[in-house]
């Protein structure tokens, strides 16, 4: 028996992780997501690392990659999602990441070692459940025009940008995490290897 809490967040992140297996399986050192990737015991412990390959991930799109059995998010931004953030500062709660959720040398409003690639945890700062994607500029029950995509917790209503900046007025108080990461080439992302100090 565990609380529903629990297993409504793992439902969300098995949802959203099975439909994101046609890209990130398309090669044979992709990760496969939930059940079909099965590292040791003992890798798993160590936290071992995973790759993705992000090659066939088209702009606007989302996956998650399961790492140390955290859902993690990597979202292909578009031009026009880079180029909003900027405009969002004075609705955030800390749109500098002044508090420490991300690796030193990911910085700037993007928080992401290229701006068109975005990978963060996907789990809410609050209590943890999954955010949901939701890049549809001006969305209705998001804020309409404000709204220019980002991620929202059902749970509470907590909301984050596109680069995983929460946003003011809501229970979360710190923006997503980004993991440590870096990438082997252009098109494969390795999740808990740290890139080289820029
Ligand atoms: S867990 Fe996300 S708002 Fe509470």
């Amino acid at each position: 028996m565990s609380s529903d809490g629990v297993n409504t967040g793992r439902r969300r992140f098995l949802t959203a992780a099975t439909s994101a297996v046609g890209v990130a399986g398309a090669v044979g050192i992709a990760v496969p997501f939930v059940g079909s990737w099965n590292p040791s015991a003992k890798a798993k412990a160590a936290g071992a690392p995973v790759k993705a390959d992000i090659g066939k991930l088209e702009p606007g799109q989302m996956v998650v990659v399961e790492w140390r059995g955290k859902p993690v998010y990597v979202v292909h931004r578009t031009s026009e999602m880079i180029e909003g953030l900027p405009q969002l500062d004075d609705r955030l709660k800390d749109p500098a990441s002044e508090i420490s959720k991300q690796p030193a040398y990911i910085s700037g409003e993007g928080r992401a070692l290229r701006p068109e690639i975005f990978v963060a945890v996907g789990l809410c700062t609050h209590l943890g459940c999954a955010p949901k994607y939701r890049p549809e500029v001006g969305a209705a029950d998001l804020g309409g025009d404000a709204w220019l995509g980002g991620f929202f917790c059902p749970c509470h209503g907590s909301k984050f940008d596109l680069a995983g900046r929460v946003y003011s007025g809501v229970p979360a108080s710190a923006n997503l995490e980004i993991p440590p990461y870096s990438y082997e080439s252009d098109n494969v992302l390795v999740i808990g290897v740290d890139a080289e100090a820029a």
